[in-house]
């Protein structure tokens, strides 16, 4: 992150230094106007001041950094990493069974009520190629894991049932797909049925800017059905065409950075987090922060449930051996040594506190002032 001293800081927002100054030391933090502000302070600064401070986190590209710090960049040990696919769209319009048939195996008639509740995430191998997949739940009350779904995705799958159309949760996938920016490709489910009809959901897709390509458009549609298995290939072959042109590429070697998708607590196992491996390995033994969090890998189970020692590029597994449970969508990154690991999720927890305390003195004064 850039550098910006106290002074600097004021300047850049209207304020006189000693303003500045004051904000932090009613909260516990002892600056001069010539110091350099942390990024926790400049946080609580941006709330304080209602401005908004983009603070890069100094860890999100701690691998890079590594990578690229030294004075020959390393680019030999980048390599084409396989795609994340998020699999969206309204309840019941098939996307487990659409992903059952990928992988040949039965979780939807083994959930309960067929519904969804849980981001489950499979690696499949197509070709040689390997695809990691995200099935999200369709069900209106599953908003937050939709959103989380689109953030690790390189490549969006909206499924379609061609008998019942566009629906609210397909609208609303269709915004966050959007908001992604990822390459989408509308699976047109249950082309089986009688009833199906893809020149209904084309026009209600071209309605919202999502124009197939033999429209003239640039959307892939692609007719399947998750029953017979009509479509399937086509649409792993579009999904590798996608991910050639993204040109997705990664460092095996580097330290591990994984997105959280899911996390509990497990009876008898502690913290559990499900996580998507982004870059670099990750092993077992690893130390490792996650938010506020932090431990050492005791072990990994895969997409299968089998105990394996490591994670590479886009695989998915759960990982067991963080002191607490993470949130979802926090980056868990691997680092040398329990130390760093520690201090970093002890940093976080502070300035979290920090952001509360300064939350708490905000409604306080504002209580005051109405007393006056
Ligand atoms: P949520 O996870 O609840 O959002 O649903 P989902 O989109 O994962 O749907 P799911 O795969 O659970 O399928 C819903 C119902 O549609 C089930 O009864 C499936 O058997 C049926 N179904 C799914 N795909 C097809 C298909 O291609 N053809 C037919 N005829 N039925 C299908
Ligand atoms: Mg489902």
């Amino acid at each position: 992150p850039e550098d910006i001293r106290v002074y600097e800081f004021a300047e850049a927002c209207g304020k006189s230094p000693a303003e500045v100054i004051k904000v932090l030391f009613s909260l516990g933090m002892m600056v001069t106007k010539n110091d350099f502000l942390k990024q926790d302070e400049l946080e609580i600064l941006g709330e304080e001041f209602g401005i908004e401070v983009t603070v890069k986190d100094a860890l999100e590209d701690v691998n890079y950094v590594e990578s690229y710090e030294g004075e020959e960049v390393d680019t030999g040990s980048f390599i084409t990493r396989p795609p994340v696919v998020t699999i969206m769209g309204h309840v019941d319009h098939g996307k487990t069974s659409l992903l059952d048939k990928i992988r040949s195996s039965k979780v939807a008639s083994g959930e309960a009520g067929g519904i969804t509740q849980h981001i489950n995430s499979y690696t499949v191998v197509k070709n040689g190629q390997k695809i990691t997949f995200v099935d999200t739940p369709g069900h209106e009350a599953f908003s937050a894991m939709r959103t989380r779904g689109a953030n690790v995705t390189d490549i969006i799958i909206i499924v379609v049932a061609a008998d019942d159309g566009v629906k609210a949760q397909t609208e609303e996938v269709i915004s966050h797909a959007k908001a992604s920016g990822c390459p989408i490709i509308v699976a047109m489910n249950k082309m089986d049925k009688e009833s199906a009809n893809p020149d209904m959901v084309k026009a209600q897709m071209a309605e919202r800017n999502l124009t197939p390509i033999d429209w003239g458009g640039d959307i892939e549609f692609i007719g399947v059905s998750a029953r017979t298995g009509e479509g399937v290939e086509d649409l792993l072959e579009n999904i590798l065409i996608q991910a050639e042109l993204l040109d997705l590429k990664a460092d095996p070697t580097a330290k591990a950075k994984a997105t959280v998708i899911e996390a509990s607590l497990e009876k008898g196992r502690g913290p559990v987090a499900n996580v998507i491996v982004q870059n670099g390995t990750l092993r077992v033994g690893d130390n490792i922060v996650c938010d506020t969090t932090f431990g050492r890998v005791k072990a990994i189970t895969n997409d299968m449930g089998e105990i394996v020692k490591e994670l590479g590029l886009s695989e998915t597994g759960t990982v067991l051996g963080l002191n607490d449970v993470p949130t979802t969508g926090s980056s868990l990154i691997s680092m040398d040594t329990e130390k760093e690991v520690r201090d970093i999720a002890n940093t976080r927890a502070e300035h979290a506190r920090a952001k509360e305390l300064s939350k708490s003195t905000k409604v306080s004064l504002e209580e005051m002032s109405g007393l006056i």
